[in-house]
C-alpha cells in the first residue's frame, strides 16, 4: 500500500523549520528528511495501491486517511487514526521501518534516515503511504498545487470548515504568512466584512491586501495591547479570530481580540 513518488515541487512551511530547530524534544529524531507541502508524480504503486499509478500527478499530504478506522468514518473528523498529522512519526506505518538509508563509510553499512509528517517531501524521491497522496487534475500547474499540500488547505480549511465564517462577520488574522493569507482567502470567500491582519513585519500586508484583507495591525505601533486596538475596530470584538504565528503570547492575544459569543481558531 506505498507509492513511490518523483517530487517536482516542494515549499517550506515554518513547521518545518520547527522540526529542523528541533523546538520539542520528541522531534529531535536525525538524521530525518523534512518537507510536506509539495507536488510531483507517482513513479511506482506498490502492492494493493488501485486508485494511482505511475505518471499520476499527485500531492502529499500529511494528513493522511486510510477510510477504514472510525474516525475516516466518522462525519466529526477526517483526523484517522493511522496516518493523521503526527511530527513525532519518524517511520513507516506498516513495518515500523524508514524507507531512506545513507552509506555509512566508516560503520560499512548503511543506517537509517527517518521520514516526516508521512511525506519527507525535500528529496527528489519519497515514499508515502497511499493514504497520503491525492491525485490531482494533470492540467493543475503542479508549482501551485504543491501549495494545496499545506498552507492553502489549512488557512482556507480553518476558515471555510472549522470556523465556518458567516457573511458580513468580522474577522481577525494574527500572522500573515502562508497559513494566514490562506485565512484571509477563506474568509473572503465566505463574505466576511472586515478582515483586520496582524503582522509584526509590514512587507506583509502588500500580499494581504491582494488576499482581501481590509485593515492591517502592526503590533509595534500600536501603544497599546493588539486585541484592545482589534475590539475597538470591531466594536466589541472580532466574530472570528485566527492565531497562525505559532506563538502562545499571540494565541492568547487572538483570543482576547474575540466577543464572548465568537470563535478562536489555532492554526
Ligand atoms: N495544519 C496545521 O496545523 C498547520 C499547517 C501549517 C502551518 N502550521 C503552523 O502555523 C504557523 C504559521 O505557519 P506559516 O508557514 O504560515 O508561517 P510563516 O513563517 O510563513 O508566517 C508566520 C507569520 O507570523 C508573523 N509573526 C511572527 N511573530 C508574530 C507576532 N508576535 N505577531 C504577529 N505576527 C507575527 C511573521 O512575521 C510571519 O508573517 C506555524 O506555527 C506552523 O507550524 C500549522
Ligand atoms: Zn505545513
Ligand atoms: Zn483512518
Amino acid at each position: 500500500m506505498e507509492v513511490r513518488l518523483k517530487i517536482l515541487f516542494t515549499s517550506i512551511c515554518h513547521t518545518d523549520l520547527s522540526a529542523w530547530k528541533g523546538l520539542n524534544e520528541m522531534q529531535r529524531v536525525y538524521p530525518r528528511i523534512l518537507g510536506h507541502e509539495a507536488a510531483g508524480v507517482v513513479e511506482s504503486a506498490g502492492e494493493g495501491v488501485e486508485d494511482l499509478k505511475e505518471g499520476d500527478h499527485v500531492v502529499p499530504i500529511f494528513n493522511g486517511e486510510c477510510r477504514e478506522c472510525t474516525h475516516c468514518r466518522s462525519h466529526m473528523t477526517n483526523l484517522c487514526a493511522r496516518f493523521r498529522v503526527d511530527p513525532f512519526k519518524s517511520v513507516m506505518a506498516g513495518d515500523g521501518q524508514p524507507r531512506f538509508s545513507v552509506l555509512d563509510p566508516a560503520a560499512g553499512k548503511r543506517r537509517p534516515v527517518y521520514h516526516f509528517l508521512n511525506t519527507s517531501t525535500f528529496a527528489e524521491f519519497t515514499v508515502l503511504d497511499s493514504a497520503c497522496v491525492v491525485k490531482v487534475n494533470p492540467a493543475a500547474p503542479l508549482q501551485r498545487m504543491c501549495l494545496f499540500s499545506c498552507g492553502i488547505s489549512t488557512g482556507v480549511g480553518a476558515a471555510w470548515n472549522c470556523a465556518n465564517i458567516k457573511e458580513g462577520s468580522t474577522v481577525a488574522i494574527f500572522g500573515l504568512g502562508a497559513v494566514g493569507l490562506a485565512v484571509a482567502e477563506g474568509a473572503r470567500l465566505r463574505r466576511a466584512s472586515q478582515i483586520i491582519g496582524v503582522d509584526i513585519n509590514p512587507e506583509k500586508f502588500v500580499k494581504g491586501r491582494e488576499m482581501g484583507i481590509t485593515k492591517f495591525i502592526n503590533p509595534k505601533d500600536c501603544d497599546k495591547p493588539t486585541h484592545e486596538v482589534i475590539r475597538e475596530m470591531t466594536k466589541g470584538g472580532a466574530d472570528y479570530s485566527f492565531e497562525c504565528a505559532g506563538n502562545l503570547d499571540v494565541l492568547r492575544e487572538a483570543f482576547m481580540s474575540t466577543h464572548d459569543v465568537s470563535r478562536a481558531v489555532k492554526g
